[in-house]
C-alpha cells in the first residue's frame, strides 16, 4: 500500500520505466509533447479546459480544429499547440453522464485508448489529460478516475510500447487529486492490454 498522503502530488515508476504523474495544477502550463482536450463534438471550443486551451493556444487552434470536421465520442483528433507550450493538442469527446446505464464507462475508456493511439502516432513521450468528462459533463469523479488510472496502468505495464513514456494526471484542484488517490489506496484491477 501507497504512503501516499492525500492533497499530495506523486509519481509512480513502473518496472517498465514508464512513469505516472498525477499533478495538480492548469494543463495549458505543461510543457509536455501532448495535452489532451476534453471538447465537444464539434470541436469548436467551448467551457471548461476546452476555453482553457483555445485561449491559451490563439485563434490558429480554432481555424485548424475547423478543418476537423468534428469527433465523435470516445474518438480523439490532434492539432498543434500553437501558443501552447505543447506541441500537440489531442481532442476527445468524452461521454455525457446520464446515469451509467448508456454505455457511458465503455465511451469514457475509449477516449483515453483513442489518446493513447494518436500519442503513439505521433510518437509523443509525454501526455497529458485533464479529469475528462467530470466536469460539464457529470460523470462521477471517482469513476472516472478509475477509467483514468486503469488506462494509464496498462499503457505504464506495456514495456514493447514505445509512446508515450510520462504520463500526466492533471487535477485542476484537490478533490481530483484526493479521488485519484482514493482510487489507488482502495486497489486496481488492470487487465493487461
Ligand atoms: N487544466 C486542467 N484541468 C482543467 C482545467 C485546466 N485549465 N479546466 C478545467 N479542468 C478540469 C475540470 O475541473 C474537470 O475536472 O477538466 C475536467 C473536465 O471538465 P470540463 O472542462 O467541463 O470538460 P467535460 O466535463 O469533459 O465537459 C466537456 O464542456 O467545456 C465544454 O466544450 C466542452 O462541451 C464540452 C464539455
Amino acid at each position: 500500500m501507497r504512503s501516499q498522503k492525500k492533497g499530495i502530488p506523486m509519481e509512480l515508476e513502473f518496472p517498465t520505466q514508464k512513469k505516472l504523474h498525477l499533478v495538480v495544477g492548469d494543463i495549458t502550463s505543461l510543457a509536455v509533447d501532448a495535452i489532451v482536450n476534453a471538447a465537444n463534438e464539434t470541436l469548436l471550443g467551448g467551457g471548461g479546459v476546452d476555453g482553457a486551451i483555445h485561449r491559451a493556444a490563439g485563434p490558429e487552434l480554432l481555424a485548424e480544429c475547423r478543418l476537423l470536421g468534428g469527433c465523435e465520442t470516445g474518438e480523439a483528433k490532434s492539432t498543434r499547440g500553437y501558443k501552447l507550450p505543447a506541441r500537440y493538442v489531442i481532442h476527445t469527446v468524452g461521454p455525457i453522464w446520464c446515469g451509467g446505464s448508456w454505455g457511458e464507462a465503455d465511451r469514457l475508456r475509449s477516449c483515453y485508448e483513442s489518446c493513447f493511439k494518436e500519442a503513439l502516432r505521433l510518437q509523443c513521450d509525454s501526455i497529458a489529460f485533464p479529469a475528462i468528462s467530470t466536469g460539464a459533463y457529470g460523470y462521477p469523479l471517482k469513476e472516472a478516475c478509475k477509467i483514468a488510472l486503469t488506462a494509464a496502468f496498462q499503457i505504464c505495464c506495456q514495456k514493447e510500447l514505445l509512446y508515450p513514456k510520462e504520463i500526466y494526471l492533471v487535477c485542476f484542484n484537490s478533490q481530483a487529486l484526493d479521488a485519484y488517490n482514493e482510487v489507488l489506496d482502495e486497489g486496481l484491477e488492470v487487465p493487461l492490454a
